[in-house]
């Protein structure tokens, strides 16, 4: 089986990471990780990579002057590695228009909330001072506006009574890492495409797999 290439982008803890290794441990996954590439050298998550002989890479921002000059080390490094996919898993990097415009639709990302609610670095706390009453993660592409492109997937996961930002945020990341496995397993499958800035099957039909709640299996 041709096994589509991932490269990941972190920047800490790298439990998403993780599991996207798990889930390309199986067989029959249709993708690998080729490339983990973070911006500090001290993230946890590049021990998972290491453990798991992926190569990694070491790209700090702070030794460039500028956005773009970082973008450019990195859109290099992650060609040069035959990647096909750039899946970021804690990426606390925004990346230039033009990053963006030389990976059109393959860049993804997993973030910790219902999007288009609560985007941002914050949103559990944010979560829990709304008082809604559930919230979730969500996979989708990266565009130029941060937190906003097409939807892959999504889980809810329930707000409970007594919660703070940490005891949701554990809750939130069982999901996040079934669903970030799940997602790129339709991308990698060719699945799913987009038209009209939407993720539809790419028969053109609605698709079941694409929301389910991870949550209450
Ligand atoms: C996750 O909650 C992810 O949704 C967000 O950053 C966190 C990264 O966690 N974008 P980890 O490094 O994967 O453990």
């Amino acid at each position: 089986m041709k096994k589509l290439k991932l490269g990941i982008l972190i920047s800490g803890r790298g439990s998403n990471l993780q599991a996207l290794i798990n889930a390309c441990s199986e067989n029959n996954y249709p993708a690998e990780i080729v490339l983990v590439i973070s911006n500090k050298p001290d993230a946890q998550g590049l021990k998972h990579a290491i453990e798991a002989n992926i190569e990694t890479q070491v790209i700090e921002h702070n030794n460039y002057s500028d956005r773009e000059s970082f973008d450019k080390d990195l859109n290099e490094t992650l060609y040069a590695s035959g990647v096909e996919l750039i899946c970021l898993a804690g990426f606390m990097r925004l990346l230039s228009g033009w990053f963006i415009e030389k990976w059109p639709n393959k860049i993804i990302n997993i973030h910790p909330s219902l999007l288009p609610a609560f985007k941002g670095t914050n949103s559990h706390a944010e979560v829990i001072n709304s008082g809604v009453k559930i919230s979730g993660c969500t996979v989708h592409f990266v565009t130029k506006d941060m937190d906003a492109g097409p939807i892959i997937m999504q889980a809810a996961v329930p707000v409970l009574p007594n919660d703070n930002k940490d005891s949701l945020a554990k809750r939130i990341l069982k999901s996040e890492h079934k669903c970030y496995s799940h997602a790129i397993r339709l991308i990698a499958s060719n699945k799913i495409k987009i038209k009209n800035q939407l993720v539809i099957d790419i028969s053109g039909n609605k698709i079941d797999e694409i929301t389910f709640n991870p949550s209450l299996e």
